[in-house]
């Protein structure tokens, strides 16, 4: 049986509203509404979210609204707070929230933190220890990897972390040739233990180690997060070198858990909770403000209705700073992950969109990349701004030429230049965007930020009605490089198709 989401009523209103809409252009709603800048904005703690340059009215945001009340969007979300099993294909509950709650009951929550604290602690008063390897992927990387890019000014332990996630064997290699075997630990980080990027890298590092200091280095500097402890035991990891990683922990969402370790030792563990505290100030904003304000719902129905309604297909995502340069990657797993599916959370087809392709670059690098498409392309790309009052580092000049860079770009996009002589030069505008605004990029407020992405991915998918907690989609992939691996190993043509035996073919020659 198909999905029916898009007859329901309001979504049958949202496409009549979408009718009546087009045409309409930004600077007119602007024009007619001269406090529209104040009243379409919405805040929690430093972070501001203003959406007036988005193509909407009162009206649309009520039929929006609407939309979400129709899809119990508060309801699923009390739900998921209250831990039912909302990853139904892995019958699973999605408590990563339950990690940066400070006054959880949890027993693994209570331990994790307990735990970190002890390692960090331990790690960070040994002076001989200089160097953290980091080696996970996806889910086990990319939020320690932003968020250590974006706060290392304050990396107060001098300790050096360094990321090995991608299979190819440079990433390992270059990290290797910078570090003393002595004086590093190395952690891996797998939710599964079974990962083949993450195995792999984790058991070259642990040959290097056993080549540069013994075997008995393993057990003192291999250090593992996972669900599956018995794995990182038979890997050679001391069990009390071993912290948890629950099934309710989904991996894209596991930055609050003991995934947070490498962070923990180069900040120290505060900055953690620092981070934790600004991520928990975002989820009592989603549980407690009313949809109206609430600004990952606003966010999520924004997406919706250009996604859905206007059938724009990507959107960017645009930090004006060069600490955020890994946000728009870990918000393409984030969103695209959870987002990317095509059966409701039944099993039953759907026809109507979801995920969006998301990218981005830091601005001003972006500019001068894909922006010409952004401002005169066939596609509509709505996007997010994001900036920060405060600077990263202060050179003369620098500051004021980034922000006024964001503001500029976002108002040419809005507003547009028609009627020049010269078409090329024409600009036809009404391309929407969203502006966040952080006070500062403390770890408070870029949890706070993150939390706010998290819950807009999480409202999306109860709009679209669709499990947004498991991601099968990855699997098939994997299956079959495996049947190229054996290819590898003794000739057998199993199951690869006719271009991959050209290839490989080819490859042999
Ligand atoms: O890409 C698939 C995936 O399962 C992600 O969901 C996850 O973040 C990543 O692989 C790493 O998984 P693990 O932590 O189990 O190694």
């Amino acid at each position: 049986m198909p999905s029916d989401l898009n007859n329901s009523p309001a979504w049958v209103a949202l496409q009549k509203h979408q009718a009546a809409m087009t045409g309409t252009h930004m600077h007119d709603l602007f024009a007619d509404d001269t406090a529209r800048s104040t009243n379409f904005e919405a805040s929690c703690g430093d972070l501001v979210f203003n959406y007036g340059r988005n193509i909407i009215t009162n009206e649309t945001l009520g039929l929006l609204i609407n939309f979400a009340r129709q899809q119990d969007v508060t309801g699923w979300r009390d739900k998921m707070f209250a831990g039912a099993p909302l990853n139904n294909t892995e019958d699973r509950a999605v408590l990563h929230s339950a990690m940066r709650d400070p006054h959880s009951a949890d027993k693994t929550v209570i331990a994790t933190h307990e735990k970190l604290k002890q390692i960090t602690g331990d790690i960070v008063a040994d002076k001989g220890i200089t160097d953290i390897v980091h080696i996970g992927i996806g889910g086990s990387d990319l939020g320690p990897r932003l968020v250590y890019k974006a706060l290392k000014a304050q990396n107060i332990t001098h300790k050096t972390l360094h990321f090995v996630s991608n299979v190819d064997a440079l990433e390992l290699t270059n990290v290797l040739k910078k570090i003393n075997a002595a004086s590093t630990i190395f952690i891996i980080a797998s939710k599964t233990f079974t990962t083949l990027e993450t195995l792999t890298n984790a058991t070259s590092a642990r040959a290097w180690l056993i080549r540069e200091a013994g075997q008995d280095a393993v057990a003192k500097q291999f250090i593992a997060i996972t669900g599956h402890n018995k794995k990182a035991q038979q890997f050679g990891i001391a069990p009390d070198n071993i912290l948890p990683l629950p099934d309710w922990v989904g991996g894209r969402y596991s930055l609050w858990s003991a995934i947070g370790l490498p962070l923990c030792l180069t900040f120290g563990y505060d900055i953690f909770a620092a981070l934790s505290k600004g991520a928990y100030a975002a989820d009592t904003h989603f549980k407690t403000q009313p949809l109206e304000r609430n600004i990952p719902v606003l966010m999520a129905l924004l997406s919706l209705w250009y996604r859905n309604f206007w059938d724009y297909r990507a959107q960017a995502v645009l930090p004006y700073d060069e600490r955020l340069k890994y946000l728009p990657v870990y918000l393409q797993q984030l969103d695209m992950e959870s987002n990317g599916k095509s059966v409701d959370r039944d099993g039953n087809p759907i026809d109507y969109a979801t995920s969006p392709v998301i990218f981005g670059e830091p601005g001003t690098n972006g500019q001068h990349a894909f922006y010409q498409m952004l401002h005169q392309g066939s596609d509509i790309i709505p996007c997010d701004f994001i900036f920060c009052a405060d600077e990263s580092y202060h050179l003369e000049g620098h500051h004021d030429k980034l922000l006024a860079n964001a503001l500029g770009q976002a108002q040419a996009l809005m507003l547009g230049r028609e009627n020049h002589a010269e078409p090329h030069k024409n600009f036809a505008g009404n391309r929407p965007s969203n502006t966040i605004m952080l006070q500062n990029l403390s770890a408070e407020t870029l949890g706070t930020l993150l939390a706010i992405y998290e819950h807009k991915i999480f409202v999306q998918g109860i709009l679209w009605n669709i499990n947004s907690f498991d991601q099968w989609g990855v699997e098939l992939g994997k299956t079959l490089a495996r049947d190229v691996l054996e290819y590898f190993e003794d000739d057998e043509t199993q199951n690869l198709d006719a271009t991959s035996l050209h290839l490989l073919a080819k490859l042999k020659d």
